[in-house]
């Protein structure tokens, strides 16, 4: 197996850079583009409930698992089923997780890059130059989303090539708390408005005769991707982490930072639909709520620019900054899994895996920036089936290959006493029955 000196992998300077890398990674498209449209159009708040119990159920036990996997074997996906057992099945595991990062990036930096030229957009329209703000519109114009997604791409290589904690770290302890303000801001005036308290309603009274196995199924495919499992990210991650640093609560931390931002973007998002139906938006599609691409790329411009002015400038600039700081700080984590996996594996420097993996991933975008309509296939495929199916994978290693008590050894280094804990009881659980019972039978039952 190929020696890789520490300096090239790296580590983590400090818990709250932990912490905030991996919010970053959690925090981003899948929160304030997927979530809150998927509640206004799967069920509103029931949608939200249940999204809940497969975060804290399901994403949250799977979460400690990965980030034990990481740090215990200090290496990527592959090298660490590698370490941690002689079982021949399980790297592959880790190289189907590296694969979906490398797919997910693709497409990923195609939606960013659409939100990243909106920001621009909204200046071009300021401005009165409409046809540039037009071309930058058009989500089906293929060289426009090329362009931007290599804008994108090279920005998230140039910080993976920094390293772990100059370049990552850095990057995200800066960007994290700005995406934070940037949401409160947001809040604050979207609740003002006309017609936002109808949304508010829309939002968190449930409807529970909503709920089915669709509902399910997308609500447990959302909670991975948004926590971003079951493709190794945290293994990654964790492989960085110090073993002074207490495992469960690291990933309560980063659960409750995950939840909360999705719940908060909900509560700007949601309610700003309902803005923009008093403003004589049209927000329905038939009896349906617009979906995804149309809220965020057609409805919300649509409101900025019947604020207009400077605060409909200000308001969208700000906004579609905000989603594309988060959608970067995820980027670079989908980049990192598979540069971690290049520099481990196969002994590359950081600087030539990071160009080498990125520049490779930038042609699959290239070629989605031509066909959106990929995205939708290649979300399904590796991100609501992909994601669970790798975190099933993980429970049943770590639950009968690796074994949960190996886990909570590595866990007590940080968290004295762990083992006499409930949570070392409870967590077990979890790992060994209900997670893979619930992923399984999710996955089952859609299919059927
Ligand atoms: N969690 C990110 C989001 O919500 C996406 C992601 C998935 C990032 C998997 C890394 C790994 O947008």
């Amino acid at each position: 197996m190929a020696v890789t000196s520490s300096s090239e992998r790296g580590s983590w300077n400090s818990k709250l850079g932990f912490i905030l890398a991996a919010a970053g990674s959690a925090v981003g498209l899948g929160n304030i583009w997927g979530f809150p449209t998927k509640v206004a159009t799967e069920g509103g708040a029931a949608y939200l409930i249940i999204y809940l119990l497969c975060t804290f159920l399901i994403g949250f036990p799977v979460m400690v698992a990965e980030l034990s996997i990481g740090r215990k074997s200090g290496k990527n996906p592959v090298g660490a089923f590698k370490a941690l057992s002689s079982n021949k099945f399980f790297p592959l595991v880790g190289l189907w997780g590296v694969i979906c990062g490398v797919v997910i990036l693709s497409f990923y930096t195609v939606i960013a890059g659409w939100a990243f030229g909106y920001a621009f957009e909204e200046i071009f329209y300021f401005l009165g130059w409409d046809s540039a703000a037009a071309w930058l519109t058009d989500t089906g114009n293929g060289p426009k989303n090329a362009l931007i997604a290599s804008v994108f791409m090279f920005g998230t290589i140039k910080i993976i090539t920094g390293g772990v904690s100059d370049g990552i770290e850095k990057a995200t302890k800066t960007m994290m708390p700005l995406l934070i303000g940037i949401i409160v801001i947001m809040i604050g005036y979207v609740l003002t408005q006309p017609g936002a308290s109808e949304g508010v309603k829309e939002y968190l009274l449930p409807d529970f005769s909503r709920i089915n196995a669709g509902l399910i199924f997308s609500a447990m495919g959302q909670a991975f991707f948004s926590l971003s499992l079951g493709m190794g990210a945290l293994i990654t991650y964790g492989s960085y982490l110090s073993k002074k640093e207490n495992i469960p609560q690291a990933a309560a931390l980063v659960t409750l930072a995950d939840v909360g931002i999705a719940f908060l973007a909900g509560l700007m998002i949601i309610p700003a639909m309902y803005v923009a139906q008093a403003a004589g938006i049209e927000i329905f599609v038939g009896d349906q709520l617009a979906s995804s691409t149309d809220l965020v790329f057609q409805i919300l411009p649509a409101l900025f620019h019947t604020i207009g002015g400077v605060l409909g400038l200000v308001l969208g600039v700000v906004f579609f900054l905000l989603l594309s700081i988060a959608a970067l700080t995820s980027t670079i984590s989908l980049l990192e899994v598979p540069v971690a996996y290049v520099i481990d594996e196969h002994n590359v420097p950081r600087k030539k895996a990071a160009w080498g993996v990125g520049l490779g991933i930038l042609v699959i975008s290239i070629i989605v920036s031509f066909y959106p309509s990929l995205i939708g296939t290649f979300d399904n495929i590796f991100n609501n089936l992909g994601l669970p199916i790798g975190g099933l994978l993980m429970c049943i290693f770590v639950a009968f290959v690796w074994k949960t008590d190996s886990a909570l050894s590595e866990m007590e280094l940080g968290f004295e006493g762990v083992k006499q804990t409930l949570f070392a009881k409870v967590w077990p659980v979890f790992i060994w029955i209900i997670c893979p019972a619930a992923i399984a039978y999710n996955i089952i039952s859609n299919f059927l």
